[in-house]
């Protein structure tokens, strides 16, 4: 793990940036965060996440991790520069409290739902991410994910894990192929 990048970008946390960011209160920033992760933090767009009803924990270390340019994720880079862990912690309390999404609208591929829901079973996907995959702790909630955002995110923990990954998912994925993969996120999508 890259530690000592953290080191070094903990330092310019004082500079003007930080001040600006750190002028806006957590419910106008989580506003900001709805215009692409959907309102009350459902997304209604496919390659981005929802935060609802995501356990707190994972939450606030992902932007932790997102804020130190650990995990890199284009579209938010620079807009958690400076925000302090305390206001990390208020936003990821505001969206672990919303309702959990419906799952997804459209069609079920019945046999592509029951292989993913075996595949999860015999992976033991349960163990962690609990059997209703809910999520706890630092394990997030995969019942009712974007589909398409479950699959690419997926893919990269099997193929290229960045330096703030869990190693533990790269494991738990290793010699799963693409169309598996497709039945899992399948799955995930379309269960309560
Ligand atoms: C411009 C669009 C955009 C904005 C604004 C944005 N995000 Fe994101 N966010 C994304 C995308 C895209 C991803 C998924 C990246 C990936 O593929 O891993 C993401 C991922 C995340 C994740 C990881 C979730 C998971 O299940 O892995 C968290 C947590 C998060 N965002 C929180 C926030 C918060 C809090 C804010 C507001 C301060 C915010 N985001 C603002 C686009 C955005
Ligand atoms: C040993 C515990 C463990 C097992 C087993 C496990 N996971 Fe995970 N999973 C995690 C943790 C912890 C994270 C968060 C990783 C991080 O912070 O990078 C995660 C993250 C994920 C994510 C990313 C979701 C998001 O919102 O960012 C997906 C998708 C996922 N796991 C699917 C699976 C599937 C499918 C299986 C079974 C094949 C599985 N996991 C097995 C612990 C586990």
């Amino acid at each position: 793990m890259a530690w000592p990048v953290l080191a070094q970008t903990a330092a310019p946390a004082v500079s003007g940036t930080a001040q600006v960011n750190a002028s806006i209160t957590a419910p106008e920033r989580a506003a900001l965060c709805m215009a692409c992760h959907g309102p009350g933090g459902v997304s209604q767009t496919p390659a981005i996440p929802s935060l609802a009803a995501q356990p707190r924990v994972f939450i606030e270390n992902q932007l932790v991790l997102i804020r130190e340019g650990l995990r890199d994720i284009p579209a938010m880079k620079g807009s958690l520069d400076g925000v302090p862990d305390a206001e990390l912690t208020a936003l990821a309390r505001y969206f672990s409290a919303q309702p959990a999404p419906a799952p997804a609208k459209g069609t079920v591929d019945a046999q592509s739902f029951q292989r993913g829901k075996e595949l999860a079973k015999s992976a033991l996907c349960g163990t962690c991410h609990l059997p209703s995959h809910q999520g706890r702790d630092q394990v997030p909630r995969l019942a009712s994910q974007q589909e398409q955002f479950l699959r690419d995110v997926m893919k990269e923990y099997r193929d290229k894990p960045g330096p703030g990954r869990d190693t533990v998912m790269a494991a738990a994925l290793y010699g799963i192929n693409d169309a598996q993969l497709k039945d899992l996120a399948h799955f995930f999508a379309h269960s309560p």
